[in-house]
């Protein structure tokens, strides 16, 4: 799925290993996918009070889950949020599995889901872009390469709002420094420090108007750097 010409090194080992990177590794073996979907739901739940007190959701009338998975990010913001619509925005084959997840949630009819690819383009027409959890999956060269989809889907008045780890000073917080190397050899990506976070989407065209500590995550917001 990834387009051709992306240049870091690690994802190309884990592709020598796999035959292909672990997004079309997951494709192909949807047993893997749904153990991984399924994870990804439980760590979505466990923080999202967090995320959800960290950051004002009510100030978006519809709000992108970009590589929302099957949309646990999406269903905790909605399900505070009862006039909030969503876009839920990931790979044709994960987007499927999201439907039973919606309706148990009480939210399908509020959540327009469409599959795609982040490095292609993603949906316009919100107001708040989420990536949760989704960056620190990707070299800096493809991070930004889904970062400048997302800035060129934007209206200037749009948001961007990342939940990410952030890395801390040496010798602190070393269970960061542990998700950096995990990241590096699963997914070929890596965790960021505050500045890393700020450099990496200046280079989009958003500037980080606000980094708020939500548990083990932080809540970056970003805007378009040219409306402000
Ligand atoms: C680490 S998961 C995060 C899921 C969700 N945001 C959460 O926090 O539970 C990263 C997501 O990126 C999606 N993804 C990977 N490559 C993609 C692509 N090219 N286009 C769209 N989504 C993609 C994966 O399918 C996966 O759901």
């Amino acid at each position: 799925m990834a387009p051709p010409g992306r240049r870091s090194l690690r994802p190309e080992l884990l592709r020598t290993l796999l035959g292909c990177d672990v997004w079309e590794y997951r494709r192909r073996h949807p047993e893997h996918g749904e153990v991984f979907d399924a994870a990804m739901r439980t760590f979505s739940r466990v923080d999202s009070a967090a995320v959800l007190a960290a950051h004002d959701f009510g100030r978006y009338g519809v709000v992108a889950d970009i590589g929302g998975g099957t949309g646990a990010v999406l269903v905790a913001v909605l399900a505070a949020h009862p006039s909030a619509r969503g876009i839920l925005f990931d790979q044709p084959h994960v987007v499927a599995g999201a439907d039973s997840v919606l309706r148990a949630a009480g939210v399908a009819d509020r959540v327009r889901v469409e599959p795609g690819d982040f490095f292609a383009a993603v949906p316009s027409g919100a107001d708040a872009y989420v990536l949760a959890r989704v960056l620190h999956d990707w070299a800096d060269e493809d991070a930004l390469g889904i970062l400048r989809s997302v800035r060129a889907a934007m209206t200037p008045d749009a948001r961007v709002l990342l939940v990410e780890a952030v890395v801390g000073p040496p010798n602190e917080d070393p269970s960061v420094k542990f998700l950096d190397l995990m990241m590096l050899v699963s997914a070929g990506g890596q965790e960021r420090t505050e500045d890393e976070w700020r450099t990496l989407l200046a280079a989009a065209g958003l500037e980080l108007t606000a980094a708020t500590r939500a548990t083990s995550n932080i809540v970056i917001e970003a805007a378009p750097a040219r409306s402000r």
